[in-house]
């Protein structure tokens, strides 16, 4: 938690409709609060070779290390983007976190324990949501454009690690299967929601 902006992570399978929702959304919540909306991998020095190097490479790297890098890449965006933008009182829009590295490094066989330790410096969201699809939908909308980490196995598996999370209430799930526009607006529902409560952040 932080003294001053809100921190909103949002979740999902490749393909789910994360960075459609995450735009629609910080472009609403722009009427009415100062948004920042940043992705993960992040645009800095570590986010850039994760995403030119390691995602659509044919050899990947051991996972440890690809573990290690999705880590080291959060410890960078959050000191020169999430920290400056919420010590401004900003709400804070992030397209993938560590709900990311939770569900697709421990999908293939790495320790959530060890992921939470790797990431324990990470600064913690206020509100995670995990924008639901399904394995075979989310295939569908991704016929172009595929990563290492794209099979329907691996899909299932990621999504296993994600319900968990739903289950034990660090994870807000909202119906990602619907038209874009239902789901903006189931979305932009429940973030009002969440935030109502917050203080200085009544609107
Ligand atoms: N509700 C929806 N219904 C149908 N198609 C959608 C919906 N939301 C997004 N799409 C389409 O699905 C594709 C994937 O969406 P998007 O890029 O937002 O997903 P993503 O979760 O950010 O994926 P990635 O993890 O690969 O970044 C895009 O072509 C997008 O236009
Ligand atoms: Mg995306």
């Amino acid at each position: 938690m932080v003294e001053n902006g809100i921190f909103v992570v949002i979740e999902g399978l490749d393909g789910s409709g994360k960075t459609t929702q995450a735009k629609i959304l910080a472009q609403r919540l722009s009427e009415t609060y100062s948004t920042y909306l940043t992705a993960e991998p992040s645009r800095g020095k570590i986010g850039t070779f994760i995403r030119e190097r390691c995602l659509y490479e044919q050899t990947r790297l051991p996972i440890e290390a690809e573990a290690l890098l999705f880590a080291a890449d959060r410890i960078e965006h959050m000191q020169t983007e999430l920290k400056p933008a919420l010590d401004q009182g900003k709400l804070v829009i992030c397209d993938r976190y560590l709900y990311s590295s939770l569900a697709y490094q421990g999908s293939s066989g790495l320790s959530l324990d060890w992921i939470k330790t790797i990431n324990a410096r990470a600064l913690q969201p206020d509100f995670s949501i995990f924008l639901d699809v399904s394995p075979e939908r989310v295939l569908e909308r991704l016929h172009r454009k595929k990563s290492v980490m794209e099979t329907m196995e691996t899909q299932r598996k990621v999504r296993e690690v994600y319900l968990k999370f739903v289950e034990n209430g660090e994870l807000i799930r909202v119906d990602g299967d619907k038209t874009r526009e239902a789901v903006a607006d189931e979305m932009y529902a429940k973030v009002l929601d969440l935030l109502r409560p917050v203080k200085g952040y009544v609107s």
